[in-house]
């Protein structure tokens, strides 16, 4: 596996997220309040939302737009809404994170 360093823990606030270009997409990196980091892609399933811009409760984040809700573990809507996005494996070492490349490219194929 290929990872890519998109910088450390402390870039992301508690409870908020940061908006990574990569070369298959934009990627929202969530941190939770617990310091969990998890990364799916910035486009929500409904009508393209960033997803880095909603609120993050417990694992899951809300879309700023019709607030939809999407875990952030599987990628997939909560709730009566039905749809997912891709969820990209994280990688935390001490401060640093990285996000898995080959999981990027293989499903961009
Ligand atoms: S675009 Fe996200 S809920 Fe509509």
């Amino acid at each position: 596996m290929n990872w890519i360093a998109i910088g450390t823990l402390s870039d992301i606030p508690r409870r908020g997220a940061r908006c990574v270009a990569t070369p298959q997409g934009k990627i929202a990196v969530f941190r939770t309040a617990d310091d969990q980091v998890y990364a799916i892609d910035d486009h929500c399933p409904h009508k393209g939302g960033p997803l880095s811009q909603g609120i993050v409760h417990d694992a899951a984040v809300t879309c700023p737009l019709h607030n939809w809700v999407i875990s952030l573990e599987t990628g997939k809507a909560l709730g009566a809404d039905e749809g997912s996005v891709r969820t990209i494996p994280v990688k935390v070492e001490g401060e640093r994170l990285f996000l898995a490349l080959e999981a990027l490219a293989s499903r961009a194929a």
